[in-house]
C-alpha cells in the first residue's frame, strides 16, 4: 500500500517521493513534508516560536508559540489566524468569512478515486491508492474531504477536495483551490508558461518573492495567456539536477496558480479555480468538487519531472482507441484553402496528399451553414451541400476511395449572430440584459451551463457524425468568454456559471467519446488556447498553436514539453513564407520540427514542386518509421531555444536500444562558434551506430563528450541523426 496512516500521521509513498501530513493535537492538519524518500515521521521538522502578530487559536491557551500563521498547513483556510494566501474562503450564512477545518476521520481504498462530471487521472486498482481525509468545521457544519490519489510507479500524487454543507445555513464558497503546498524553508523559483494567441507557453522562470505571484486566466478557458501547469524548483534547478515539483490543473476553464514566501521565508504554492466572481452557493446538503490537481516530484531535475508527467498523462489521463496507438498523418485544409474551397478542391487536395503517403484528410472550417468567412454560420451544423457539391457522406466516400480517412472541424460552443440557431434562440448566447455583448472573432458563446443548449448541440453534432464515415473531429473554441449571464435565471455569479459551463462541456465530450469510441478527437482553441490536462481526458491530441512557423514552434513546443507528452502536440508542416510570421524555413526543417508531435500537413500539395513532393514523401516515411519512438520514447530537451542559438531535442527508447536526435540552427553569426550537444538517455556501455554515416560511438562518449554540430549549417537548417545500438 502506498498510503500509511496511524496516530494522526498520513504518509503517501511513491517510488521516489514521500508526502506526509499530521493531524496535530488540535486537529489541524499540518503539511509535514513532500520530497525525496525519507523514513519515519517528519514532525520533528516543525519548530514553534512565539512570534509577534501571529495570533494563537483559543484552545492553545497561553501557548503563544502555536500559530496557524506560521505552521505548514495542508489545506489553509481564511479567517482563523493564517494570514497567508488561503486555499479555501467560505462566506457563512451570517455574512462572516471564516471556516475552521479540523480532522475527523479518514478512509483508505485501493484504486484511484474518480470525480463526478470532471476529468481526472485514472488507474487500475493495483496501480493506485486513494486516501480521503475528512475535515469539519463544527460551527457551520461545513465539511472538506481532501482526496489523494497515489500513483506509486509514476511518482505522481493527485489531489481534489469535496466540499459538503452538512450545516443548516447556506454558505458561499468564495475560493476553493485544489491543492496547496507549504515548504518550511528554501529558495524556490517559479517556472510558468505564458504567451498569447499564436505564441503560447513561453517558459519563464522567476524567483519566488516575498508576497504573492499569481498567474491564471479570467478568460473562461485555460487560455493562451497562461497555462495551468507550473513548476516550483529549488533555486537553480536544471534539466538533470535539483529538486522540483510540478503542479498541473486538470481543468480547461479559468484558473489561478499562486506562489509566494511568507514573513518567515516559508514558501506556499497553490493551484485551483480562479476565485474572482466565484461565490459558489452551497445550500444544506449540497456538495461541490474542485477539479483535480496533479502533483509530481523529482529530485533529479526537470527532465525527470517532465517525463513523469508525460507518462502519467499519456497512460492515465488520455483515453480512447488512439490513446497509445499511432496517429494518422493528416492533411488539414485550413492553411491550404481557408474558406475558399468546394468539394472538388478538397478531393484534389486529398488525392495529392494520398499520393504523398498521408493518411487522413481533415476538412477544416467552412463546410457547414452559411460560412464563407468567419462572420456567420456557427451553430448551423448542417452541411452546405451547394458548396461541397454533395453531401458530407458523398465527400467522405470519395476521400475513403483514395484510401484515406476523413475528418472534420467543428466549433460547437459558439454561435454567429448571422445563423439560424441564433435567430431561433438568441437567449442561448451569453449576453447581459440591456448590454451589447463583447464580440470575439465576430461570434458569441453559447451558454453551455444550460443542459438544453448542450443537448441540442449534441444532437446536431451527432447527426453530422452519423451522416458520414468520419474518423476525426477537431473541436475548436475561438474566443475568450465575456458577458456571462445565464438567461435561464438563478445565481448570476460569473465564476459559478463558468464552472457549470465547463461541466456542460465535459458532459458533452464524455457523451461524445462514449458514443464514438473510435473517433480521434483533436482539441483546439485558436491553436493552443485550451492546451491543458482537462482536455487531454477527452482529446488525446491538441492543436498546439495557430503558429505553424517552425522557428517559433520550436520555442512553443519547448515550453509545452515541460508538462505535456509529445503525442498530445498537434503539429503540421505548412507553406512558406509562413502565414503567421512571413518567415521562410527549409521544408526539411519544417518536417523535423513538426515530427516532434502528432504530425501532419497544412498546405496545398498541388502547389508544391516535384522536388518538394519528393521531400514530403521522404518525410512521411521517416515519421512513420520513427513515430513509435517519438511517442513512446523518453523526451529530452537538449537546449533552451529561448536563449540558445540552436534548438535541440531527443527521443530515446526506454530500453536504450535507439535514439533520435533532432536540432535546428536558430541564429547564426559571422565566424560562428561551434555547437556541441550532449545526448541523453543512452546506455553508457552500449555501442551505437549513427545510421546515416555508419560511424560507431559508445553511449558514454555521446552522453559525456556529445556531438559537434557540423559547421557551415545555415540559419534554420536542421539536423537529424538516428542512433541504433550496434552491439
Ligand atoms: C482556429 C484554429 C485553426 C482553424 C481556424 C478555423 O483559429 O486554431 O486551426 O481551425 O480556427 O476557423
Amino acid at each position: 500500500m502506498a498510503v500509511k496512516c496511524g496516530e494522526g500521521l498520513f504518509t503517501l509513498r511513491t517510488k521516489n517521493s514521500v508526502y506526509q501530513m499530521k493531524a496535530d493535537r488540535f486537529g489541524n492538519l499540518l503539511h509535514l513534508y513532500y520530497g525525496a524518500v525519507t523514513e519515519g515521521s517528519m514532525e520533528y521538522l516543525i519548530t514553534y516560536a512565539d512570534r509577534g502578530f501571529s495570533g494563537n487559536p483559543y484552545e492553545a491557551g497561553d501557548d503563544r508559540s502555536y500559530s496557524l500563521d506560521a505552521l505548514p498547513l495542508e489545506y489553509p483556510v481564511w479567517g482563523v489566524g493564517d494570514f497567508r494566501t488561503p486555499a479555501l474562503i467560505i462566506r457563512n450564512g451570517d455574512g462572516s468569512y471564516a471556516v475552521d477545518l479540523r480532522f475527523e476521520s479518514y478512509t483508505v481504498q485501493k484504486g484511484k478515486y474518480a470525480l463526478p462530471g470532471l476529468p481526472a487521472v485514472y488507474a487500475e486498482e493495483r496501480e493506485a491508492d486513494t486516501l480521503k481525509i475528512r475535515l469539519r468545521d463544527k460551527v457551520s457544519g461545513l465539511v472538506a474531504e481532501l482526496y489523494y490519489g497515489v500513483l506509486e510507479e509514476e511518482d505522481i500524487i493527485t489531489r481534489s477536495v469535496r466540499i459538503v454543507n452538512e450545516g443548516e445555513a447556506a454558505v458561499y464558497i468564495e475560493k476553493a483551490a485544489s491543492a496547496a503546498l507549504d515548504f518550511l524553508y528554501g529558495d524556490y523559483e517559479l517556472l510558468h508558461f505564458y504567451g498569447r494567441h499564436a505564441m503560447e507557453r513561453t517558459m519563464q522562470r522567476v524567483p519566488v518573492m516575498n508576497g504573492t505571484q499569481a498567474v491564471g486566466s479570467r478568460r473562461g478557458t485555460s487560455s493562451h495567456e497562461h497555462n495551468p501547469f507550473i513548476i516550483l524548483g529549488e533555486h537553480g534547478v536544471g534539466e538533470e539536477h535539483g529538486i522540483c515539483y510540478g503542479l498541473a490543473f486538470v481543468y480547461s476553464g479559468q484558473f489561478k496558480a499562486e506562489a509566494g514566501k511568507d514573513q518567515y521565508e516559508q514558501t506556499r504554492v497553490l493551484v485551483g479555480l480562479q476565485e474572482e466572481c466565484f461565490s459558489y452557493p452551497l445550500k444544506k446538503g449540497e456538495e461541490f468538487f474542485t477539479p483535480e490537481a496533479v502533483l509530481g516530484f523529482s529530485g533529479e531535475g526537470l527532465t525527470k519531472l517532465s517525463q513523469n508527467f508525460h507518462r502519467t498523462f499519456r497512460q492515465h489521463l488520455c483515453r480512447g482507441s488512439y490513446k497509445l496507438s499511432e496517429r494518422p498523418v493528416l492533411i488539414n485544409s485550413w492553411e491550404a484553402a481557408y474558406f475558399d474551397f468546394d468539394g472538388e478542391k478538397i478531393v484534389k487536395v486529398a488525392k495529392e496528399a494520398a499520393a504523398l503517403g498521408m493518411d487522413m484528410l481533415v476538412l477544416d472550417d467552412g463546410w457547414f451553414g452559411k460560412r464563407d468567412d468567419d462572420c456567420s454560420g456557427l451553430g448551423d451544423w448542417y452541411v452546405n451541400e451547394k458548396k461541397l457539391g454533395g453531401s458530407l457522406g458523398e465527400l467522405s466516400e470519395r476521400i475513403h476511395a483514395l484510401g484515406m480517412k476523413f475528418g472534420i472541424w467543428m466549433e460547437p460552443e459558439m454561435v454567429s449572430e448571422d445563423s439560424d440557431l441564433y435567430r431561433a434562440h438568441p437567449d442561448w448566447a451569453f449576453a447581459i440584459p440591456g448590454r451589447a455583448p463583447v464580440r470575439g472573432r465576430c461570434q458569441l458563446v453559447l451558454d453551455f451551463s444550460r443542459k438544453e443548449v448542450v443537448d441540442f448541440i449534441f444532437g446536431q453534432v451527432c447527426a453530422v457524425l452519423d451522416s458520414a464515415a468520419i474518423e476525426y473531429l477537431k473541436w475548436d473554441m475561438n474566443r475568450s468568454i465575456t458577458d456571462v449571464y445565464s438567461a435561464c435565471g438563478g445565481e448570476q455569479n460569473s465564476g459559478v456559471i463558468l464552472y457549470r459551463y465547463m461541466l456542460g462541456l465535459y458532459d458533452f465530450l464524455e457523451r461524445l467519446v462514449k458514443r464514438y469510441p473510435d473517433l480521434l478527437l483533436e482539441g483546439c482553441s485558436g491553436g493552443g488556447g485550451r492546451f491543458d490536462a482537462g482536455m487531454l481526458y477527452y482529446t488525446p491530441q491538441i492543436w498546439c498553436s495557430d503558429n505553424t512557423d517552425a522557428i517559433d514552434r520550436i520555442r512553443i513546443q519547448y515550453g509545452t514539453s515541460f508538462g505535456y507528452p509529445v503525442s498530445a502536440v498537434g503539429s503540421h508542416v505548412s507553406a512558406v513564407p509562413n502565414h503567421q510570421t512571413g518567415r521562410s524555413v527549409p521544408l526539411v526543417t519544417r518536417g523535423i520540427t513538426a515530427m516532434a508531435g502528432s504530425f501532419g500537413y497544412e498546405l496545398d500539395p498541388g502547389r508544391m514542386t516535384e522536388e518538394e513532393k519528393a521531400c514530403v514523401r521522404e518525410q512521411i516515411k521517416e515519421y512513420k518509421k520513427y513515430r513509435k519512438l517519438i511517442h513512446n520514447g523518453l523526451y529530452f530537451r537538449l537546449s533552451n531555444p529561448l536563449i540558445e542559438e540552436i534548438g535541440a531535442w531527443e527521443f530515446a527508447a526506454e530500453n536504450k536500444e535507439e535514439a533520435l536526435f533532432q536540432a535546428v540552427i536558430l541564429l547564426n553569426h559571422g565566424n560562428g562558434l561551434p555547437h556541441y550537444i550532449r545526448l541523453k538517455g543512452l546506455h553508457p556501455d552500449y555501442l551505437y551506430r549513427r545510421e546515416d554515416t555508419g560511424e560507431l560511438y559508445r553511449g558514454n562518449a555521446l552522453m559525456n563528450g556529445g556531438i559537434p554540430i557540423p559547421s557551415g549549417m545555415g540559419e534554420y537548417q536542421a539536423l537529424q541523426i538516428h542512433f541504433v545500438r550496434a552491439d
